[in-house]
């Protein structure tokens, strides 16, 4: 299993780390536009293999697609990060024709490959990839949902006073502050639904800090997080990689699913080998239909400013 990982800043040396950690895969790639950045990245990581027990083996390189070729797995974090006071959709000038380059790029070289997308603003970077690579949607998979989801479980085990293991839950639409939906009414404490833990009020709180959970951090950092959106992209990779059948919520292709079409947006799948192998439909309430359709309307909002 060969996997390439497109940026070798925080959020793509992250992902390296997190996937070489889990050991699953036999090499990653690193690869990035800035001289001998990736090389010494991966020489780091490759430093601590001894230490941490991983035998999978980071390659670093300087723009040269070559290395990547025949990759199973890339993941896109290239381009440029939030800083703080910016929104997601302020990144989509310097980034679009980033992802462009970078995707073409990489179907050169590998194009039997699943996509995964996580640059900034993601839905419509995911869509972006569909339109420049032409391949299946099954194998374009943005990446939000999956951290927004762990972003969500923290900051409800925060308020129910308890372990993060002990609660469950998912975020769906788009990853953007205004956009993301998380399911505060389906999200349970060992299966209890989290009303018979918590009020209305730390609900509402539980939703609008999981909504702003990258902005908080931006604000903190002074640019974007990087630890939970690696931890989230090597989850992904680690599902199709050992062909978990595992269900998270990410951005992709909608074909009339959710009475949406014609854009990519965050809803449950299932990820396989074969990329995202089912769209899970599960039922919504109205409350929750009519979020997911103001969602859906801003995405398409930002995938109009595409040149
Ligand atoms: C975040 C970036 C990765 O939410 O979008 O931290």
């Amino acid at each position: 299993m060969k996997v390439t990982v497109v940026g070798a800043g925080a959020v793509g040396a992250s992902c390296a780390e997190y996937i070489a950690i889990k050991d699953f895969a036999s090499e990653v790639v690193l690869l990035d536009i800035k001289e001998g950045y990736a090389e010494g990245k991966a020489m780091d990581l490759m430093q601590t293999a001894s230490l941490n027990g991983f035998d999978t083996k980071i390659v670093g390189s300087t723009n040269d697609y070559s290395k990547t070729a025949n990759s199973d797995i890339c993941v896109i974090t290239s381009g440029i990060p939030r800083k703080p006071g910016m929104t997601r959709e302020e990144l989509i000038g310097i980034n679009a024709g980033i992802v462009k380059t970078v995707s073409s790029s990489l179907i050169q070289h590998s194009p039997d490959t699943i996509i995964i997308v996580v640059s900034n603003p993601m839905d419509t970077m995911t869509y972006l990839v569909h339109e420049t690579t032409n391949i299946p949607k099954s194998r374009i998979i943005g990446m939000g949902g999956a951290l927004d989801s762990a972003r969500f479980k923290y900051r409800l085990a925060e308020a129910l006073g308890c372990p993060i293991s002990d609660v469950d839950g998912m975020v769906i639409g788009g990853h953007s502050d205004k956009g993301m939906v998380p399911l505060i009414d389906k999200a349970t404490r060992n299966g209890v639904p989290v009303s018979e833990f918590i009020n209305e009020d730390k609900k509402d709180y539980v939703v609008q800090e999981t909504k702003v959970g990258g902005a908080t951090l931006t604000g903190l950092l002074g640019t974007s997080a990087w630890y939970a959106p690696g931890a989230a992209v090597s989850g992904l990779v680690q599902a199709i990689a050992c062909d978990q059948k595992k269900m998270f919520p990410c951005s992709t292709l909608l074909d009339g699913e959710y009475g949406l079409s014609g854009l990519c947006i965050g809803v449950p799948v299932i990820l396989g080998k074969n990329g995202i192998e089912k769209i899970v439909e599960i039922s919504l309430t109205d409350a929750e239909k009519t979020k997911m359709q103001e969602s859906a309307e801003g995405v398409k909002a930002t995938n109009g400013l595409l040149a």
